[in-house]
């Protein structure tokens, strides 16, 4: 859909570092995903070191080191958003990282742990000198968790004060909330996390014309349809259905007759189910465009 790059879900540094079966799968990727990043989170440095090895020679674009994830059982062990708080660590991982691979090295991170601690002005430019050839910046503190509104002046503040690319994220729900949050922040580039679950046209309509973002009735299904062909040579049948009806989920909502549609999207277990409802998606959106028309 026109997105430059795509990242994995973190992988912990430690798992792959002790040869961790179930880390080692969250490698797998399709070729149609590339360039493709991997996300290492953990706190060790040597850990990562171990980690950047294994993974550089996988096909990866780029590593991504994680220091803003918000969870506590991985805040407790000091990996996460923790490293905002410590930085001669994250500047450690950053150096362990940029040593043990020829591939560009990425910092995710927050606006900083709370309102009263957040990320130093000199932190980009430690990061750049520990060899980050980028920071991407989730615009808020760790103690807001996911609540709020994106903090537009705190990442245009990071923006400032950094010697590298910044790449804002956070609450890009459309592409016009997207161009914004790059117009006023100043970011080089913007990452789009929960906005592309049932939408990645948000991609389409970012690199093109806005209206890209709205996509044809047809092309909804067609997409649903292909989602569906590649989670299943992912996933295992018993599974399948119960993660392709949360999916459906994302895509079936902003139009007359959603709720009852979603209700019985909540039932998929089957394949003529699936194509049950995406008939019945198709003739609601359908509808919707011939109103909007009118
Ligand atoms: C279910 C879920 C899982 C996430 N997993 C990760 C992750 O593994 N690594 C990461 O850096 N951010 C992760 N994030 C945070 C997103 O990358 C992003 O920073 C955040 O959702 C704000 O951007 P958005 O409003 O565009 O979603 C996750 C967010 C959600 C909701």
């Amino acid at each position: 859909m026109g997105a430059t790059a795509v990242v994995t879900e973190m992988v912990a540094a430690a798992g792959l570092s002790r040869r961790s079966v179930k880390s080692h799968k969250l490698l797998c990727f399709h070729v149609e995903e590339e360039p493709i990043g991997v996300q290492l989170f953990g706190s060790r440095p040597k850990d990562f070191e171990e980690a950047a090895e294994i993974v550089s020679g996988l096909g990866f674009a780029f590593i991504d080191i994680n220091a803003g994830c918000p969870v506590k059982k991985v805040v407790r062990n000091g990996s996460g958003s923790a490293l905002l708080r410590n930085i001669p660590t994250l500047a450690a991982i950053v150096r362990a990282v940029s040593s043990h691979t020829s591939l560009p090295v990425t910092v995710k991170i927050r606006t900083g742990w709370s309102p009263a601690e957040p990320v130093p002005e000199c932190l980009p430019g430690i990061l750049a000198d520990e060899g980050a050839a980028a920071i991407a910046v989730h615009g808020r503190y760790r103690t807001d968790m996911f609540s709020g509104k994106v903090r537009k002046s705190e990442i245009e503040r990071i923006v400032r004060n950094s010697p590298i690319p910044v790449i804002a994220n956070g609450d890009s729900e459309n592409v016009f909330v997207a161009l914004d949050l790059i117009d006023s922040t100043g970011a080089a580039g913007l990452m789009v996390g929960r906005g592309a679950l049932g939408n990645p046209w948000i991609f389409r309509g970012l690199t093109g014309k806005p209206e890209d973002a709205f996509p044809l009735p047809g092309e909804v299904v067609s997409v649903i349809q292909q989602q569906y062909e590649m989670m299943s040579e992912y996933i295992p049948e018993n599974h399948l259905y119960h993660i392709l009806r949360g999916q459906l989920l994302h895509y079936i909502k902003g139009f007359r007759g959603a709720s009852e549609l979603r209700r019985k999207a909540t039932g998929v277990d089957s394949m003529e189910d699936l194509s049950d409802i995406l008939y019945e998606l198709e003739q609601l959106l359908n509808l919707e465009r011939q109103r909007s028309n009118d």
